[in-house]
């Protein structure tokens, strides 16, 4: 297979506190498997410098040995994990976050995420045992253990409350986002707030690929519907993760940078938009 630098001019998005983050980043996960030589080749071959994991995920120790055989230095490679809510607490969450960094073999996080806003620890309220964790991510971050810190899953009422709770405003909320779920009230409001918005199932799990709007548009810029979703994440300033266990596929997912769509096709996907959430922690569905 053909190895390309694509990534090599690929975006980084400033977070609040001056540290830039690629724009594209490679999603990894137990749901759909994980692929050590997808990983490796991603690294090596295409250029990706940004990895999303979580504990959940359990593949923290693979990309360990993923990004030490690339031959990549650890500190050209961004690195974000997820504390997962049974972590939950002012000491779980401190054990947690040493724990993902034993196992990914790395000394400092460069994004350590809330993996979800509720925990549901009796006898504690969440916004309790949010602010109480959030503040163990403060000092995390304060020790410089985590580079950037931040939250998934939030919703405004939950940033608005930690806000009121705690000091540091989180450098990154990760919510999902793709053609089918496009939540505009979040995008401004962390673009008011100076959090970078970050999107997950960019390709909506593939669902959008097949969607005749995103196959018309693919069919004019003569790319693949999967470049035509991730291009439209990345001009509307999402930092995007989309996932794929596949080599042939990493390489075309990251071709989205020699393009731009014009602003009548974005506004033909902006109109695909119909709230449609994949990911529910109520749901069987939800492996996030
Ligand atoms: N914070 C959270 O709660 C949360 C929740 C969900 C996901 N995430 C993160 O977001 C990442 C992406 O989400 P996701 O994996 O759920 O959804 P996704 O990236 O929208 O879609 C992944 C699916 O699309 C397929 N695919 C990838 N590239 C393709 C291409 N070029 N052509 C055709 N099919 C393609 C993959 O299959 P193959 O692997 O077979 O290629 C996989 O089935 C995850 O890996 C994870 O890091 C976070």
């Amino acid at each position: 297979m053909a190895s390309t630098n694509e990534m090599l001019s690929c975006p980084k998005v400033a977070l609040s506190n001056g540290l830039k983050i690629p724009i594209f980043g490679l999603g990894t996960s137990h749901d759909g498997g994980y692929s050590h030589e997808a990983v490796v080749y991603a690294l090596r071959e295409c250029g990706v410098r940004h990895i999303d994991t979580a504990k959940r995920y359990d593949c923290e120790e693979h990309l360990a040995k993923a990004v030490q055989e690339s031959g990549v230095p650890r500190r050209d490679v961004w690195l974000t994990t997820k504390l997962w809510p049974g972590d939950y607490g002012y000491r779980t969450t401190k054990q947690a976050c040493k724990a993902s960094c034993a196992r990914l073999g790395v000394e400092y996080l460069d994004l350590y995420l809330m993996h979800w806003p509720d925990c549901m620890v009796p006898g504690r309220s969440n916004r309790e045992m949010r602010a109480e964790t959030w503040r163990a991510l403060e000092e995390l971050y304060d020790e410089g253990m985590c580079r950037a810190i931040g939250v998934s899953n939030f919703l405004i009422p939950h940033l608005e409350e930690l806000k009121e709770d705690c000091s540091i405003v989180p450098h990154v909320n990760q919510v999902e986002y793709h053609p089918f779920q496009q939540p505009e009230e979040m995008l401004q409001y962390c673009h008011q707030q100076g959090i970078v918005f970050e999107g997950y199932c960019p390709l909506a799990k593939g669902q959008a690929l097949s969607h005749p709007t995103i196959l018309k548009i693919a069919e004019k810029y003569e790319r693949t519907p999967s470049q035509i979703c991730i291009r439209w994440s990345i001009q509307n300033g999402a930092v995007t993760i989309p996932k794929s266990t596949k080599k042939e596929r990493i390489l075309e997912n990251c071709k989205v940078f020699e393009f731009s769509l014009g602003e009548e096709d974005m506004a033909c996907i902006r109109r695909l938009n119909s709230d449609t959430k994949l990911i529910h922690l109520s749901s069987p569905l939800w492996k996030g």
